[in-house]
């Protein structure tokens, strides 16, 4: 079967990573998570104490930071300048800080050829926000997955609570809508179902199910 590129796009919470995931393990493909891009960015900045609107400073800081995505057994390992940063980019004041790095044009610029560059051999699956619509306009297979705000907040609540941060519901449900609407109005490759992706609802649907789905439209294309 042909190596594919498959882009797999959606908002915070719709399940894109663990789904993205498995399908690149079930396939022997590489798994890219353009969001942990972002995030080591976030993280970087937040440690120069960077305003999130110096738009030239957090964009210096990502063209000359160093990002790494490894294969560890547990998933993907995150670099940034040497330094393992999976656990930290996940932490809420990252989450919180992120979506002002990722409006900003310069920042996008940076990544976008090295997560083209990424997937430039085939049998990649990448996710994000903007991948169907302009990183890899012409990959194979289009995604996009999406689910309710509740069931985005409730998922990422548990997701939190097993990695020892107590947030409450709530204002989990508030920072999705706000990041939802940052991500969508922004001006430099919004989040955007591309017109040649399916859309996958998954809000009443198992990890498995939308795998499984995810792999007949695979096998259909490849
Ligand atoms: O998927 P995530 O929550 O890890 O993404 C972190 C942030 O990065 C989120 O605010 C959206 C943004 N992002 C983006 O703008 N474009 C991408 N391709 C991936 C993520």
């Amino acid at each position: 079967m042909k190596r594919l590129t498959i882009a797999i796009d959606g908002p915070a919470g719709a399940g894109k990573s663990t789904v993205a995931k498995t399908v690149a393990s079930l396939l022997n493909y590489i798994y890219i998570d353009t969001g942990a891009m972002y995030r080591a960015i976030a993280w970087e900045a937040r440690k120069k104490n960077l305003d999130s609107r110096d738009e030239t400073a957090l964009t210096a800081v990502a063209r000359t930071i160093q990002i790494e995505l490894k294969n560890g057994g547990e998933g993907l390992i995150i670099f940034a300048n040497g330094q393992d940063v999976t656990q930290p980019i996940r932490s809420p004041e990252v989450t919180a800080f992120v979506a002002s790095v990722a409006k900003v044009p310069g920042v996008r610029k940076a990544l976008l050829g090295l997560q083209r560059q990424m997937a430039v051999s085939g049998g990649v699956v990448m996710d994000g926000r903007d991948i169907g619509t302009t990183v890899l306009p012409r990959a194979d297979v289009k995604i996009f997955l999406t689910a309710t705000v509740e069931e985005r907040a409730s998922r990422r609540h548990k997701e939190l609570l097993t990695k020892g941060y107590s947030v409450e519901l709530a204002t989990l449900k508030q920072e999705i809508e706000e990041r939802d609407r940052l991500d969508s109005e922004r001006d430099c490759a919004p989040l955007i179902q591309a017109t040649d992706a399916i859309l996958v609802d998954t809000s009443d649907l198992t990890i498995e199910q939308v795998v499984q789905d995810i792999l007949t439209i695979c096998r259909r294309k490849g």
